[in-house]
């Protein structure tokens, strides 16, 4: 079977006045995923939502939401986002004091751990904890918002976390957040992404389908160019 690419739209850039019909709609146009940005004004510049909105999308969501935890400190929302209906629960290593310990916190509530790496942040963070871990997120801007260009400087960093990956030999997803679109997708899944989340590529336009289906068609077309040994093509 070949691996999936799956597709995670990030509701930052949906209708928030009509967010669970959103969530509806993106998933009937395909998507693997909902991507849940979780903001504090303190950890990053800006403010979303928290867990009683993820209850009330949870009716909505019949694929997994993925919350990304941008908030500082981390530990308490843990079990709320768990209760609210999370099924993975990633968060940034400088916003806890023991990430061991966090990781353990989201993995006894029975929801998926993820870790997020910032463009800037060190693939040694990665060192002691991978193989507690189901998801690795590298975010290819700085968080905070949505609608930023892509930072090129990522993608020798998604080649690195895939061979960490390969080597460990679980079954760790790897994840890709900001300025993801249908131009950079093929270089995006060339590298050894296996997930894409992405907002403004799939709100802005209003074709969720057709996005959708050009991210992971372009993403798939870079896997399997870089697997047949042809990065030209990607
Ligand atoms: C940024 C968020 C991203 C962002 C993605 O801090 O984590 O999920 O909303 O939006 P785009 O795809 O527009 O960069
Ligand atoms: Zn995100």
């Amino acid at each position: 079977m070949t691996a999936p690419m799956r597709i995670a739209p990030s509701l930052l850039s949906a209708d928030f006045a009509r967010l669970g019909a959103e969530v509806a709609a993106v998933i009937d146009a395909g998507a693997d995923l909902i991507h849940f940005d979780v903001m504090d004004n303190h950890y990053v510049p800006n403010l979303t939502v928290g867990p009683l909105v993820c209850e009330a999308i949870k009716p909505w969501a019949t694929v997994p939401i993925d919350v990304h935890l941008m908030v500082k400190p981390v530990d308490a929302l843990i079990p709320m986002f768990a209760q609210a209906g999370a099924s993975i629960i990633s968060f940034h290593p400088e916003a806890s004091e023991h990430i061991d310990r966090t990781v353990q916190l989201i993995r006894s509530h029975g929801v998926r751990a993820g870790l997020v790496l910032n463009p800037a942040t060190p693939l040694s963070v990665l060192d002691h904890v991978l193989d507690q871990l189901d998801l690795v997120l590298l975010m290819s801007v700085n968080p905070g918002f949505g609608g930023q260009r892509f930072i090129e400087s990522v993608l020798p960093k998604i080649e690195a976390v895939r061979r960490r990956i390969d080597t460990s030999g679980r079954d760790v997803w790897l994840e890709v957040d900001g300025g993801v679109n249908a131009g950079n997708a093929a270089r995006v899944g060339a590298a050894g992404a296996d997930t894409l989340v992405a907002g403004s590529a799939v709100f802005t336009g209003g074709h969720y389908a057709q996005s959708i289906s050009a991210l992971r068609d372009n993403a798939l077309a870079g896997r399997a160019a870089r697997t047949s040994g042809d990065p030209a093509h990607v």
